[in-house]
Parts: structure tokens; sequence; C-alpha cells
């Protein structure tokens, strides 16, 4: 190895002085040390090296998105996408160590606590500001602003990142981009409709002429099908879409949920399949941190009971309304609602299959 770079201990590179002098619990300055904090606080700050981590991922990854993206930038996002996926599941997984102790130990020392919560967690808004979460879609609690208790320059930079593209906005800048979905004659979404209308009415006419079901249950069977149909029409019809965007409903414009759509049904075709892994893992991110959320709000209420938490909140039923409501990339997780199956989808034209494969040219 190179000379030029001086030797190293393990322990300085890792500033384990710092790290390990960290962990100070209250219990011993008031008096007996509940044995239960120190838990306690290892595994919080656990989580926010962990956040630490993915604001560094989510970061690279955005800037991955900020331009026209290359293919290679695809995968390096497709790759640290997996890669955050994989924290967040772990720590989703974590709080079972935490749970190890019991609402009576807790007691030991929650009152020493007040009013420290992770709802003041800096580091947890950057990661939901980053990815994308509006405050104009946050739940709020006591009128408090989710930036109430940061200092000026924390409240200065969550207000730049909110200003700034999301990882969720860039995306669906992306997406638009997508070629492919008007391409010479070929007008994908109103084939897909026309495929659509065609599979309704086919299914229509079997639930009718089928002896294998009573009256009442193909009475059943027809208004399922009814909704299925004033669904789609509704989510294509361009224009509501837009109105249901303007009022925040939606996240991702009209362009953007189309071209997903066909990324996602069209996803064997080479040059389609790394667009897809990124809807996937973008999913699956949602998925694992609704997940978090859910998972937290169960642990409180096996630890807290239904009291109000330490941040002055309702506590258990203030968490579970997050996991509800604060989803980013739902609509990227519910474009399968349109999907219909592989036998049923338009055929597309020559001229289009011959762009969306690799091709190796001597
Ligand atoms: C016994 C363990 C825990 C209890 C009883 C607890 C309780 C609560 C409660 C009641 C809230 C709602 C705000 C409030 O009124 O305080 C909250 C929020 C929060 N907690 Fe915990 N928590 C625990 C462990 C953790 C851990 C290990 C983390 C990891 C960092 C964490 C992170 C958060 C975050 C980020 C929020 C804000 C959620 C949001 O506003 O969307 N909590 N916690």
């Amino acid at each position: 190895m190179s000379q030029k770079y001086a030797a190293i201990h393990y322990s300085k590179y890792l500033e384990l002085d710092q790290i390990l002098d960290a962990q100070h619990p209250r219990s011993i300055e008031f008096g007996e040390e509940a044995h239960d904090e120190m838990l306690f606080i290892i595994t919080h700050q656990a989580y926010e090296l962990w956040f630490k981590q993915l604001i560094h991922e989510v970061k690279h990854i955005s800037f991955f998105f900020k331009e026209e993206v290359s293919d290679v930038n695809i995968a390096k996002a497709n790759h640290l996408l997996h890669r955050c996926n994989q924290i967040v599941k772990l720590m989703v997984k974590q709080l079972e160590v935490l749970e190890t102790m019991t609402p009576m130990d807790f007691l030991e020392f929650r009152n020493y606590l007040s009013p420290a919560s992770g709802f003041q967690s800096y580091q947890f808004r950057i990661t939901e500001v980053m990815l994308g979460l509006k405050n104009e879609n946050r739940i709020t609690y006591g009128g408090h602003h989710y930036t109430t208790f940061f200092n000026e320059e924390q409240k200065a930079e969550l207000e730049k990142l909110e200003n700034s593209d999301s990882l969720l906005q860039l995306i669906d800048q992306w997406l638009s981009r997508t070629p492919f979905i008007n391409f010479g004659d070929f007008d994908f979404i109103s084939s897909y409709k026309k495929s659509l209308e065609e599979m309704i009415e086919n299914e229509k006419k079997n639930i009718q002429e089928t002896s294998f079901l009573r009256d009442d249950h193909k009475e059943v069977r027809m208004r399922m099908l009814g909704d299925a149909d004033t669904f789609y029409k509704n989510i294509f019809d361009e224009k509501n879409y837009e109105e249901r965007y303007s009022r925040g409903e939606v996240k991702l414009s009209y362009k953007s949920m189309v071209a997903a759509l066909f990324i996602s049904l069209y996803r064997d075709y080479p040059i389609l399949q790394m667009p897809y892994q990124i809807l996937e893992k973008i999913s699956e991110l949602d998925e694992f941190l609704t997940l978090w959320r859910f998972r937290h709000s169960q642990m409180v209420k096996r630890v807290i009971g239904m009291k109000v938490g330490t941040g002055g909140s309702v506590g258990v039923n203030y968490l579970l309304e997050t996991a509800l409501k604060h989803s980013i990339f739902g609509d990227i997780q519910t474009i399968t609602t349109l999907m219909v199956p592989q036998s049923e989808l338009p055929i597309l034209p020559n001229a289009l299959l011959e762009q969306l494969k690799f091709e190796y040219k001597k």
C-alpha cells in the first residue's frame, strides 16, 4: 500500500472515543440508574446513524435523477435504492431489540426524557422531506408545525429542501420524459383503453352466459365490473386526473402515471427492465417506511398503551395516522390497480418493438 497515507488505529478511524462516550443515562444523574435506559439510548443512536446513512444515499440517488439520466446512472440508482431498502428493513427489525424492555422498566426513567421525543428527530424529517413528503400532507398535532422544535439553522435547511426537487419530483420528471408512449401512429393510452373496454365487455358476456353462477352472484360480479369500468375511465380521463393532481390527491403527474403503467406492463422488454426495477425499489421503499411507522406505533402501544407521547401527541393514534397518510410513493405502488392479464395487452407495433431491444451491432 502507498506510504503517502499515515497509518490509523481502528478506534481513531471510527472515532470511538466520542461515540462510546455519548451514552449518559439521565436516571444516573437523577439518583438511581434505570438499567434499560442504556438500551433506550443506544437504540435511538443506532437509528440516528442509519438515518444519516439513508440521507447520504438519498442525496446520491437524487443526484442521478437530476439531469438526463444515463443508463449507467439508472443502474447505480437502482443499486443504492436496494441498499436503502435493506437499511429500512433493518430499522423495522431493530425495534424487536427495544421491545425486550418492559412497560414498567420504561416507566423507571420515562419522566426524565420529557419533552424529548422522536418527533424532534431532525434527520428523520430531512429524510422525509428529501423523499417527497410535503408539509401540506403532514398530520399535525396540537397545532405544532413539524419544524417547531428545531433551531433557526435547521428550520432554514428544511425549508431549503422543501423548495428543492424531492426524489419523488425527480422521479416524476424522469418518468414524464419516457419515450415510446406516443410512437408514430401508436398511442399507448388509447390502445390500452380499447383493450380494457374489450376485456370488460368480454367478461360481461361471459358472466351473463355462464350457467355456473347463480343470478345473485352474477349481479355482484356485474356490479364489480361496472365499478372497475368507472374506475378506469376516471383514471384515464386526463382532465379529471389533472384536477385530482392539482388538489394533491395524486402525486404523480398524468404523463408519469401513464409512463409508469407502460413500463410496468411491458417490463419484460430489455430497455424497460431497469426502469421497472427502479419502480419496484421505490414501491418497496414506501412499503418498508410505512411498515416502520406501523411497527413503531405498535411497539409504542405495547410500551405506553394509550398514554400521550413525551412530545405531546396523542401517541399511538397519531402514529397510526402517519402510517396511513405519510406514504410518499403510493401512486407508484398502486399502479397495479390498472393492470390487466398479459394476454389482454395491446400488441406493440414492430417499429416500437425494435426500439425496446438491446442490440449489438458490429
Ligand atoms: C419505548 C420506545 C418508544 C416510545 C414509547 C416512543 C413513542 C413515540 C411517540 C408517542 C411518538 C409521537 C410523538 C410524541 O408525542 O412524542 C413518537 C414519535 C416518533 N418516534 Fe418514537 N418511541 C419509541 C422509540 C423510538 C425509536 C427507537 C425511534 C427511532 C429513532 C423512534 C422514532 C420516532 C420518530 C422518528 C417519531 C416521529 C414520527 C412522526 O412524527 O411521524 N421512536 N414516538
